[in-house]
């Protein structure tokens, strides 16, 4: 049914050339890049794990991340509608709808995350944050108490007004006014971190490798970062991709938004590695690095609550880039399949959304108890099976349809015919085998 449903591209929604560079990037830069990646860096080995997470990015996630491209341009519609729209097979079409669920569940405590960082930005310009040194203390009273539940509806309320205002007039100029914001604000902040005595030491261990901490772990870790980093599995890019116009390149939109955000991975990590190192933190401290140690770190320098919060306000930026381009995803689905509207479609699921998330608020610092299933809380089984299972489970889709099934990918991707092989050689035998190697190791299956 869902073949005869009216097109997204029957409606005026396009990116312009640049609009949709700037979304796209947008989407992949995120918490990811300066939450995640941080900690995971520090934990998995330094510049060691840096060099793996830039080769799993150019060599399996740009090819993910054309092919994502090239199935919502050609099928002009939401995930599952492009899929049946380019296989005529039915089944497709419910594997496209396990990749719609995935950013539903995500952004339910990708926006709780978010919500933390505005709480911090708003913190630390008023100075609040810094009169009580104990910052361990103060993030587990606030995540402790009811109050994330507010921040994550302020959070999901300012991506639906994006949402809301459709493609160009809302996550175009979104994306056009912020994005330029913060490679201004991670600029101040690089001088100032580099600046720091004692940065040198957090430099090289970001950045000069030592090979006897790579692990086959860190490689697969390293991999299913580079995924989510570029926003792949989850339907994002290839909603996103059903905007671009036909004349426009996949191939140079792929270089740039690759180089994009590794661009502000480098950029990050060469903000949080010499501040931790100058202020005697452990990088590998874990999720609580950002927020905890941070903070810490801020108050020890001049103008500490200025740059605190300069940095939190570069964080919560970065998520709502990305939180827009999640929402997008079930937004996209629903007035597809349902012939709702917009406005009708942002509102319902926003709800839903934030019905989902409050059990994620507050499990996570434990406002509520009984939250926690095995050994993990509500937040953390969220994040765990989207993270860990849907995502790589979506880039095998993906990657499996693009190699395999659909035929006229070549001809949507646009690509000169060495490119053509290197791109389809990796999207049909190298990313597969890697990402299920990485299921298999979510799983449980694989041990180190
Ligand atoms: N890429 C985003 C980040 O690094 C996360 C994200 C994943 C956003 C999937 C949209 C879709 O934070």
């Amino acid at each position: 049914k869902s073949t005869s449903a009216p097109s997204l591209a029957d409606g005026e929604e396009r990116f312009s050339k640049s609009g949709f560079i700037f979304a796209a990037i947008g989407s992949a830069v995120g918490l990811g890049n300066m939450w995640k990646f941080p900690y995971i860096t520090g934990k998995y080995g330094g510049a060691a794990f840096f060099l793996m997470f830039v080769i799993c990015l150019l060599a399996v996630g740009l090819p993910v991340l054309m092919a994502e491209l090239a199935i919502g341009r050609g099928g002009r519609g939401s995930v599952s509608a492009s899929f049946s729209r380019l296989s005529k097979q039915k089944g497709w079409g419910a594997l496209g709808f396990l990749m719609i669920l995935a950013p539903f569940l995500i952004l339910s405590f990708y926006s709780v995350v978010a919500g933390w960082t505005i709480y911090y930005a708003v913190r630390s310009f008023s100075g609040q944050l810094f009169s009580n040194s104990d910052y361990s203390g103060q993030f587990s009273a606030f995540i402790g108490s009811w109050q994330p539940v507010w921040w994550m509806l302020l959070a999901l309320v300012l991506t639906a007004v994006v949402i809301i205002k459709g493609v160009s007039a809302g996550i175009e100029k979104f994306n056009k006014i912020l994005i330029p914001g913060l490679v201004v604000l991670l600029l101040i902040l690089v001088v100032r971190s580099l600046t720091l005595d004692g940065a040198g030491e957090g430099v090289s261990f970001f950045l000069s490798p030592d090979f006897s901490k790579l692990t086959a772990e860190s490689a697969l870790v390293a991999l299913g970062h580079a995924f989510f980093s570029l926003s792949l599995g989850m339907g994002t890019m290839i909603t996103y991709g059903a905007y671009v116009d036909k004349r426009q390149s996949l191939g140079i939109g792929t270089m740039a938004i690759g180089l994009g955000d590794l661009l502000y991975a480098f950029l990050a990590g060469l903000i949080i590695f010499p501040t931790s190192f100058a202020f005697g933190i452990e990088p590998g401290e874990g999720p609580g690095l950002v927020f905890v140690a941070l903070p810490a770190a801020f108050a020890a320098m001049p103008l500490g609550s200025l740059f605190g919060g300069l940095f939190f306000i570069l964080l919560a930026f970065a998520a709502l880039t990305s939180t827009v381009g999640l929402l997008e995803v079930p937004v996209a689905f629903v007035r597809e399949r349902f012939g709702w509207s917009r406005g009708l479609s942002v509102i319902v699921i926003t709800l839903l959304l934030f019905l989902l998330g409050i059990p994620s608020a507050v499990s996570v610092g434990g406002a509520v108890g009984g939250l926690q299933f095995g050994e993990k809380t509500f937040f953390d089984w969220v994040d765990f099976i989207c993270s860990n299972i849907m995502l790589p489970l979506g880039g095998l889709i993906v990657t499996i349809f693009v190699g395999y099934v659909w035929k006229h990918a070549g001809d949507e991707a646009g690509l000169t015919s060495s490119w053509f092989r290197i791109w389809i050689f990796m999207v049909r035998y190298i990313a597969p085998i890697l990402v299920v190697l990485v299921l298999l190791y979510s799983a449980g299956a694989l041990d180190f």
